[in-house]
């Protein structure tokens, strides 16, 4: 399977046969990605690395990917710092990028800016999340998470809890656990349930799904459930988020009865909707979830780079 030259833009782009050829080789990165291995196999290769938007995890961890493979990295992680705040265009700024570099990762808060930047570059690009869009290796990670955990993520009963409308993780991972024939729970206030386009788009791929705004019955039977945060930023009314935030909490107490193979997942960052205190149990997975990112973003930038182990 080749994937040289190829933009990473949704996790729609890909096929099932697809995600699961660039999960298994994610998983020979994982003794590179510990620092356990060294290979220089992009010696040589630049990463331009764009965040319009902030991030802690993205970004860092296609940091770690580049220079653990033995690349280089330039970029900015706060765009007024840069020839945007004088007027340039997006368009511009990636014009720019292509010449400087071999593989450009961008996070922006437009919708399709990812899909435009691919547009004017021949280079390859990744996108690193766009607004309330796409955020595909989030996506590849959280699968990964889940097959490393699982061990299989065909059929997992999976919940997808918190802000479903805007959330971008859950609508990229909605769908791809319906390729795998998941049993789908999405949990959330009535006014941010997941789109309706997502959960017929699912249902056509033969998820079986089921909605409620009630978490404690759902969590049962649940393998997995999936956390989010409410998202203040996203809301374009600061009343509508003010009703909402703090609706779900995951505490010890709502893991008394629960599947004792269940693992919580969340993309972070967190703030009030799981308790610190469920860190220390061995449901929690967020923190190894956020490490496998950076095995998934080795494996991306050496398929994309055609510079394979
Ligand atoms: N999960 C995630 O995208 O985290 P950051 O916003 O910190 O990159």
């Amino acid at each position: 399977m080749n994937f040289k030259g190829k933009d990473i833009i949704s996790i729609r782009d890909f096929s099932k046969t697809e995600i699961n050829f660039i999960l298994k080789y994610a998983k020979k990165m994982i003794p590179y990605a510990k620092g356990e291995k060294t290979t220089d196999i992009l010696h040589g290769k630049v990463l331009s690395s764009l965040f319009f938007e902030p991030s802690t995890r993205t970004r860092l961890s296609f940091e770690s990917a580049m220079n653990r493979l033995n690349g280089k990295i330039i970029g900015f992680a706060d765009p007024t710092a840069t020839s945007q705040k004088k007027g340039e265009s997006l368009a511009d700024t990636i014009r720019m990028a292509e010449a400087y570099s071999d593989i450009i990762v961008m996070r922006h808060h437009l919708e399709g800016a990812a899909r435009l930047a691919a547009e004017f570059s021949n280079v390859p690009v990744i996108n690193a999340g766009d607004g309330a869009g796409r955020h595909p290796t989030q996506c590849f990670l959280d699968l990964f998470t889940i097959l490393l955990e699982k061990k299989k993520i065909d059929g997992q009963n999976v919940i997808l809890l918190g802000d479903l409308k805007y959330g971008r993780t859950v609508h990229s991972l909605a769908y791809a656990l319906a390729l795998y024939g998941a049993e789908l729970t999405f949990v959330s206030p009535k006014n941010l349930q997941m789109p309706k386009e997502i959960v017929s788009e699912c249902k056509e791929l033969g998820a079986n799904i089921q909605s409620t705004s009630k978490l404690d019955k759902a969590i049962r039977n649940a393998d997995v459930l999936y956390v989010t945060r409410i998202q203040k930023e996203r809301f374009p009314d600061a009343e509508e988020y003010n009703q909402v935030v703090g609706t779900y909490q995951i505490n010890n107490e709502l893991l008394n009865n629960v599947n004792e193979n269940l693992i919580i997942m969340h993309p972070l960052p967190r703030v009030t909707e799981i308790s610190p205190e469920v860190d220390q149990t061995d449901f929690a997975v967020y923190f190894k979830q956020a490490f496998n990112g950076v095995p998934i973003r080795m494996a991306l930038l050496s398929l994309l780079t055609g510079e394979t182990l």
